[in-house]
């Protein structure tokens, strides 16, 4: 059984649930309801792509969706684009290696030549914190933030929320682990504070090196030991070590890394026999996780994670561009 949506959207006259934002920027922004909200309506998505040859909805169609990645990325930015195609968008991937940003354009002037295009949403990764919200400021229409440097990857955190919930049926009590480059991981960030607003008991597991000093106050508790942080989880998520994120030597060793805090078979029997393993992508195996954890057929979530970002990304395009569709109630 599914978690039903237990605080429901304010309806507008018409009956039609409103969602009060803008942009999607930060989990932060968002109240419980709001999240229960963007998971209940990606479900919709996920059978529709599941279920035919012909994927395609009109919803999005004639608007444009410009995709500016100032980072690398794979299956983000793929999802975006296949999420965007899907509703019908024309979906323009803008490349950063060779923008004008290479030539000294500031972030403000490349917010105002997108605005000037009139698309009509942009999708943003940025390496910097807090860029994708400096250009959310600058433009006429939403803006989704696919990863800003450490701070926030909220598509990440609804994505996984998402595929928990299909597995486990709710997130009250559930004990969802943490582990690995806490430090460099906007992924942990964002799933910190979604996870903890959905009922889940949230641990941080990291070495004190790569512990960020708020996991508290996004509303994890710290683990420094695997044996402890895993002891009875019912959600095994881990993260990769994020060396280019890293301006010095935070582990030993990437082999003394995975003795301490690799994922290995006999590390996830600590954890509940059913548990969960999860990854955001990209993996390092053999480093933060053994191919055996992360290939295992029952245990491992980790494509059905992927599967899920194209649903959850569909479901966070349409009901961001509501409004400038003209459907009634959404401004
Ligand atoms: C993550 C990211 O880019 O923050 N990957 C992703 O979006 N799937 C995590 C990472 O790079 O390790």
């Amino acid at each position: 059984m599914l978690e039903t949506n237990a605080a429901p959207a304010p309806l507008d006259l018409t009956g039609r649930a409103l969602f009060p934002h803008r942009h999607l920027l930060s989990i932060a922004d968002l109240k419980p309801w709001e999240i229960r909200f963007l998971l209940d309506e990606a479900e919709q998505w996920v059978r529709a792509n599941r279920g035919h040859a012909r994927k395609h909805d009109d919803r999005l169609a004639g608007m444009t969706q410009i995709n500016a990645f100032f980072e690398n990325s794979t299956r983000t930015l793929l999802s975006f684009e296949i999420a965007g195609k899907r509703l019908g968008a024309d979906v323009v991937n803008m490349a950063a290696a060779t923008s004008s940003l290479k030539k000294g354009e500031t972030l403000i002037d490349t917010a105002m030549t997108l605005n000037a295009m009139y698309a009509d949403v942009i999708v943003i990764r940025h390496g910097s914190s807090g860029a994708v919200r400096l250009i959310a400021d600058k433009v006429d229409c939403p803006v989704l933030n696919a990863g800003d440097g450490w701070h926030q990857h909220p598509t990440q955190a609804l994505l996984d929320a998402l595929t928990i919930r299909r597995r486990k049926g709710s997130f009250e009590g559930l004990v969802v682990a943490i582990c690995g480059d806490v430090l460099h991981s906007r992924v942990a960030r964002s799933n910190m504070l979604c996870l903890a607003a959905l009922g889940a008991q949230v641990r941080a597991v990291a070495p004190p090196t790569l512990m960020p000093p708020e996991v508290e106050m996004l509303g994890a508790t710290p683990f420094h030991r695997m044996d402890a942080g895993l002891d009875g989880a019912d959600v095994v998520m881990m993260l990769r070590l994020q060396n280019e994120r890293m301006d010095g030597a935070f582990i030993p060793s990437p082999r003394e890394y995975h003795m301490l805090y690799g994922l290995t078979p006999e590390r996830l029997a600590l954890a509940k026999p059913d548990a969960l393993v999860m990854h955001p992508g990209p993996m390092n195996r053999g480093v933060e996780i053994s191919s055996s954890v992360a290939d295992h057929p029952e245990r491992s979530a980790i494509t059905e994670q992927v599967e899920m970002g194209v649903a959850m990304r569909m479901a966070c395009l349409d009901v961001l561009t509501r409004g400038a569709r003209g459907v009634e109630g959404w401004s």
